[in-house]
């Protein structure tokens, strides 16, 4: 008997403020088209001091329970995947346990950046499938704003804030939940290129928060490669190719990333959930957001075959495939 985790619920939560390139070029040496023709982005939101990275993950967390029709109490494993916690310790996972009212269990947060979010997945499955735990919420969210330095033009105008959120269930698999359920996950990282997208300080080093910093076509370059391979290993481990996939739930970084992986991997137009052009990039909560989206709006159905892609800094990359 196989198990495997079921994704019972999804659930999202954006900041209050949305801001249009038009409205960040009258701050930023930049404009809507350079800004929509470069990356695909048309707004980002963008939180208020008030909105931080555990209020956001908890919005997403309680939206995803509700979605799943559970409680709290049924949880025994929060992982949250950001890059933005709200404090250097502890993790922002114990803030959003504590405001849920979960006493048991374990939470945590991981640290991936953009591919925070197939990371925390990986995690929570092997523990599912560990029967370590048997109900996860995976969270990725994040305040990436507050890493941007208003002045670099090559960086501020690309990200975004905002959470996204999933319940995992173990399932026993056969007869239970048949093939349904996370098939497998991926992960891969390379430390050798760290300053092509990175942060300039930390506790450790500088004792500051830092400011991002990323040589964007380096990044570009590699993006595709990278994303390509292993979206490629994910469908081969599951004896499935291009044709199978009925939708790519890909990190939302730039549209032209996308279309090129689309490309590369030969699926047809169309295939690819897309929210980049709402968004922005918001790093670990941008494949949640993009699944939470289309769940919402009834496009993804019982049976769809689910390919998640990401890649960010580090470098890290991963890949999940999913029977819906
Ligand atoms: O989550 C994973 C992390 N990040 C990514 O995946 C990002 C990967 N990289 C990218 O998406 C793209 O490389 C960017 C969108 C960041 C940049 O696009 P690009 O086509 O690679 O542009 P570029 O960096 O080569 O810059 C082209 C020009 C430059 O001017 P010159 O030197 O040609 O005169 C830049 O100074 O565009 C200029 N530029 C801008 N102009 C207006 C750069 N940023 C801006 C801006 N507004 N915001």
């Amino acid at each position: 008997m196989v198990r495997r985790s079921l994704i019972v619920g999804c659930g999202t939560c954006l900041p209050r403020r949305s801001v249009s390139n038009d409205e960040l070029a009258r701050r930023v040496d930049t404009s809507d088209e350079w800004i929509t023709q470069r990356t695909g982005i048309r707004s980002r939101y963008l939180a208020e001091p008030d909105e931080t990275t555990a209020t956001l993950a908890l919005g997403a967390a309680q939206a995803a329970l509700a979605h799943a029709g559970i409680g709290a109490d049924r949880l025994d494993l929060i992982v949250l995947a950001t890059t933005t916690p709200d404090h250097t310790f502890p993790a922002t996972a114990v803030k959003v346990q504590a405001a849920l009212g979960m006493t048991g269990g374990a939470a945590f947060d991981v640290q991936a950046v953009c591919s925070g979010f197939i990371y925390g997945l990986a995690v929570a499955d092997n523990f599912l499938r560990a029967g370590q735990a048997r109900t996860a919420l995976v969270i990725g969210a994040e305040t990436f704003s507050r890493l941007l330095d208003w002045e670099d033009r090559t960086t501020c105008v690309l990200f975004g804030d905002g959470a996204g959120a999933v319940v995992l269930e173990a399932s026993e698999g056969v007869g239970d939940a048949g093939d349904r359920g996370i098939l497998s996950t991926h992960l891969r990282s390379d430390g050798r290129q760290y300053e092509l997208l990175w942060v300039d300080g930390g506790p450790s080093t500088t004792r500051t928060t830092g400011h991002v910093r990323m040589n964007g076509r380096e990044v570009f370059r590699h993006a595709v490669t990278r994303l390509s391979e292993i979206a490629e290993e994910a469908l081969a481990a599951n004896g499935l190719t291009a044709a199978d996939v009925t939708w790519l739930v890909p990190h939302q970084a730039n549209l032209r990333i996308i279309e090129a992986t689309t490309r590369k991997l030969a699926l047809p137009d169309g295939r690819a959930i897309l929210s980049v052009d709402r968004h922005g990039n918001t790093s670990a909560a941008s494949i949640p957001l993009a699944l939470g989206e289309a769940v919402a709006q009834g496009r993804i159905r019982r049976g769809d075959l689910l390919l998640l892609e990401a890649m960010g800094g580090g470098f890290t990359w991963g890949a999940a495939a999913v029977r819906w």
